[in-house]
Formats: C-alpha cells, structure tokens, sequence
C-alpha cells in the first residue's frame, strides 16, 4: 500500500506488511509520546477533526498525535454544531472542511459515510469510526497491543487464540478487527454473545475462509478458559431501537477478578476498545479488575497515541523528517512508560 495521501477508510485496505510498516512507526514515536522528544515536523499542517457521533479516546488521541507531531487541530462535535444540522451534505462538508485542513478524521453514525465523504475531500480521511461497519485505527492500536503483551511472553500474533465478547453485531471495533487478524496465520477466535449480537456472518466466513478457527458460544466461562486475550465490547446502545432493547442485553457477559481467577490462565490479557460501560446493569468489565497486571485497558489507549501518530506520518509523508526536528523536552516529565 502507498500510504502517502491514501484515505484511511478500511481495514480491508491495509496487506500484512502495511501493518508491520505501521507498527514499526509507532514503535519510533514512543519518545513524543512519553513527553521526552518534541518534534516540529507537521507545524503549519491543520487537522480537522469531524465527530458527529460521541468519542472521548478516539477525537481526543487522534488530536494529541497531531499536536505531538507540531500540527493544529480544528474540530468540530455533533451534528447540532455543524451545518449538517441545516441540511447540507456529506458532499459539501468535504469539500468545505478539505479546502481548510491537510487531513481529516471523520466519525459518523452511518456505516458508509465517512467514505462518501472521502469522495468528495480533497485531502485525506481516515475513519475514526463510520456507523457499526468499521473502526480501523482501533483494529490497528488494538493489534498493535496484544503484540506488544504476546511479544513481552515470547510470543508473536500467529497462533494467536481470542475471545470476543459481547456486541458482536454493532460492536465496528470487533469488525474491524477481525478483518486484521485474517492477515495473519492460525488464529482461533471465540465469538461469545446472545444469537441476536452475533458477529455478521460475512465477517465469521472471511475469517474461516483464511483457515482460522472460529466458534460461536454463549458459554463465558468455557471461552475465556483457553485464551491469550479476553476483548470484551459494550452493548451499543446508540444502534438500538430503544433502551429497553438495549437493557435485555445490557450485563448479559460479565467479567470480574472471581470469574477471571476461576477460570482463566494466568496472565490472560484482557482488553475492551472502551468505554466500558460501569453502570451496575452492564458492568461488563468490573472495577475489582483495576488492579489485575493483565488488565491492558488503558495501555491500548496509550497505544492509540502512538499509531495515530505513525498514521499521519505516514499518510502526510513525513517519517523520515520526524526525528531530524526533535529537540529534548523544556518541561518537568514524570517518567512515564508505555
Ligand atoms: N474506543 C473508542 O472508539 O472510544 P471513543 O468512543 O471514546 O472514541
């Protein structure tokens, strides 16, 4: 893949050594990212960061990578703030917003969208989530992830066993995943959640077509018992019809240091694109986990920092330039690791 002004819209795009290029970036930004190196490498380039649907992670990292890269971010949140809200198009808005920024990041709720609006934009799009179809950066700082917790026991993504938990049917960060891991060999896949949040179908013969190994339970138990990562998801209550639909399922897989104890090998890796859902009728990944080294929540948020970064470096072409503008940091630095 030429990533130099590519869209960023699928993770269907990326072959096995376009994700091995990308990791090797982020590997190389972990010194802006830790607040030990600045670089100035994007100063003058502006990001416009559209989110018509909620994000904490997502914006807000995909705004730190660009900033940490010397670049300004201009964004804009929710429908009601933006002329969407007066009727204008996909079409307009991308040829608007790409005659002020040099790349854009775009969430919306329709599954298709942000590609319409790639169509129409003169620079660069990358998908921070489109709708229940995809979320490609997360599928990358996901993986990225568990071959760093696989990669610290000795072990690489091949031969790779996961469990994948709860909303499978909207969950786009499980999609999206599961179409990265049909890039690597062997991989066994657990598909736990109610018929009705199944993983769709096409997803479930794209990854039995490559040879991996998928089963299909409802068993938590029997599932996490034999696994290197336990990716549990929240119910998406966004793409419900109602909340009361939401709440049948709502707390229906739920993890906690007991049932982890009990059944799970140690130093199984448990992640969860975030947020989680902490209300006591969902609760899928309790608090009584906090404490568990094996929790790797908050190091895939970290993570997320880093392959962004290599995202952008990538698409604007600037990776060799990157560390030639680096100067040591001016400030007090807690030490930090990732
Ligand atoms: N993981 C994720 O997409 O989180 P946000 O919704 O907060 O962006």
């Amino acid at each position: 893949m030429n990533f130099t002004g590519s869209h960023i819209l699928s993770i269907q795009q990326f072959q096995r050594a376009d994700i091995e290029r990308v990791f090797e970036v982020a590997d190389s930004m972990a010194p802006y990212a830790l607040r030990r190196k600045v670089t100035r490498v994007l100063e003058g380039a502006i990001l416009g960061n559209m989110f018509f649907e909620p994000s904490t992670r997502t914006r807000i990292s995909f705004g730190c990578a660009f900033n940490l890269l010397g670049g300004e971010v201009r964004e804009t949140t929710g429908f009601e703030s933006s002329a969407l809200a007066k009727g204008e198009s996909l079409h307009d808005t991308a040829r608007v917003l790409s005659g002020f920024s040099d790349v854009i990041c775009m969430r919306h709720p329709d599954s298709g969208s942000v590609a319409e609006f790639a169509e129409a934009s003169r620079v660069p799009v990358i998908n921070g989530g489109d709708g229940a179809n995809e979320h490609p950066s997360q599928a990358l700082l996901d993986l990225y992830t568990i071959r760093k917790e696989l990669g610290s026991k000795g072990r690489g993504i091949d031969g790779l066993r996961i469990a994948m938990i709860g909303d499978l049917k909207y969950g786009r960060t499980v999609h999206s995943l599961c179409k990265l891991l049909c890039l690597f060999e062997n991989i066994q896949v657990t598909l736990v959640s109610p018929p009705e949040l199944a993983m769709p179908e096409p997803i479930v013969e794209e990854m039995r077509a490559v040879g991996h190994s998928v089963s299909i339970t409802e068993d938590l138990p029997q599932s996490i018992s034999r696994v290197d990562i336990a990716y549990s998801t929240r119910i998406q209550e966004e793409r419900f019809a109602s909340q009361e639909e939401a709440d049948i399922y709502r707390g229906r897989f739920r993890l906690n240091q007991a049932i982890y104890t009990q059944y799970c090998e140690p130093n199984t890796v448990i992640m969860h694109p975030l947020p989680r859902d902490s209300r006591a009728n969902a609760n899928e990944l309790d608090n009584d986990l906090n404490q568990n080294p094996n929790l790797a929540i908050f190091r895939q948020t970290d993570n997320g920092v880093l392959v962004r970064m290599a995202l952008f470096s990538l698409v604007l072409d600037v990776v060799d330039q990157v560390h030639k503008e680096a100067r040591d940091v001016n400030w007090y630095n807690s030490l930090r690791t990732l």
